[in-house]
């Protein structure tokens, strides 16, 4: 596995992929990397020729510096898992290879970053965009990889990719949880052992709703009883819970059975903040 930091360095390796006609996957993150990570590389490397995953803790994408801070950075931890599970390259660029300049270009994703996390973080997802088009840019992959736990970020990049015509596939990984029902997220790190057994509150409100759903109740007493168990819970506080299509992230007020609908949550435990999802129909 090779460690490659500037565009310099990683323009006649892919002109040696590209002239051979092989299949290049990406894999990008902000490293402090999971076994939800490794699901992805694991996808990439069993289809694609080669595999470059990227590690870079994006500035532009953080709407508060605290939250930018105090990221998890593993990088070493990170290497060792990525060359054990078989990535051909890491690209770890420094903040002034992405961005020589600051950036004044925005994005504009419309009605999917108005909503939800593009409501309570104002800015994400122009950050989200911009190093994403950059890498896409840089790397020039055959097809990149992305996990379902960030299903608002998915929509987003799939209209980037279709809007600026990238010409690469992308390819969505089913969310990784622990035993538990926890999706892992690099931000468990920062869990103490308290918070974490506080934070099983999101899976077990989103699978509960689920169930409640198919039985037949109303979305609105479901949501309600949501909202009850957060403020009745240690330590917690819960930001959104709503029922939504997958892809547009129309909110609805009903569940009805006729069409793609999931369920997004986030929530603070402590000073935490996370979020999860689960399909209700697919
Ligand atoms: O999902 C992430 O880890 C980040 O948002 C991404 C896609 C790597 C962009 O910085």
């Amino acid at each position: 596995m090779k460690v490659i930091r500037t565009e310099a360095e990683w323009k006649p390796i892919w002109a040696a992929i590209f002239k051979e006609g092989k299949q290049l996957g990406f894999v990008p993150t902000m490293g402090a990397l999971h076994q939800g990570h490794l699901d992805l590389v694991a996808k990439s490397t069993a289809s694609m020729d080669f595999t470059v995953v990227s590690i870079f803790v994006n500035p532009t994408q953080f709407n508060s510096s605290e939250d930018f801070q105090k990221y998890p950075q593993t990088l070493e931890a990170d290497l060792a898992q990525l060359d054990a599970a078989g990535a051909d390259y890491v690209f770890v660029p420094s903040v002034t290879t992405l961005y020589p300049q600051p950036t004044r270009l925005a994005f504009d994703f419309g009605d999917l970053e108005r909503v939800l996390e593009g409501e309570f973080r104002p800015g994400h997802f122009n950050g989200v965009g911009l190093v994403v088009a950059k890498l896409f840019h840089l790397i020039q992959p055959t097809c990149a990889f992305f996990g379902q736990k960030d299903l608002q970020q998915v929509a987003v990049i799939k209209r980037l990719v279709q809007d600026l015509s990238f010409g690469l596939s992308i390819e969505v990984v089913p969310t990784r949880r622990e035993k538990d029902g926890l999706a892992m997220s690099s931000r468990n790190i920062r869990l103490n052992p308290e918070e974490r057994q506080q934070a099983l509150l999101l899976y077990q409100q989103l699978s509960l709703a689920k169930e409640r759903l198919l039985a037949g109740e109303t979305w609105k007493q479901i949501q309600t009883d949501t909202a009850a168990a957060f403020s009745s819970a240690a330590n917690s506080k819960l930001e959104y819970f709503a029922l939504l299509h997958p892809e547009t992230f129309e909110i609805f007020d009903t569940f009805r059975m006729d069409g793609p609908q999931s369920i997004c949550i986030a929530a603070f435990v402590g000073q935490v903040r996370l979020i999860d999802n689960l399909p209700i129909i697919a």
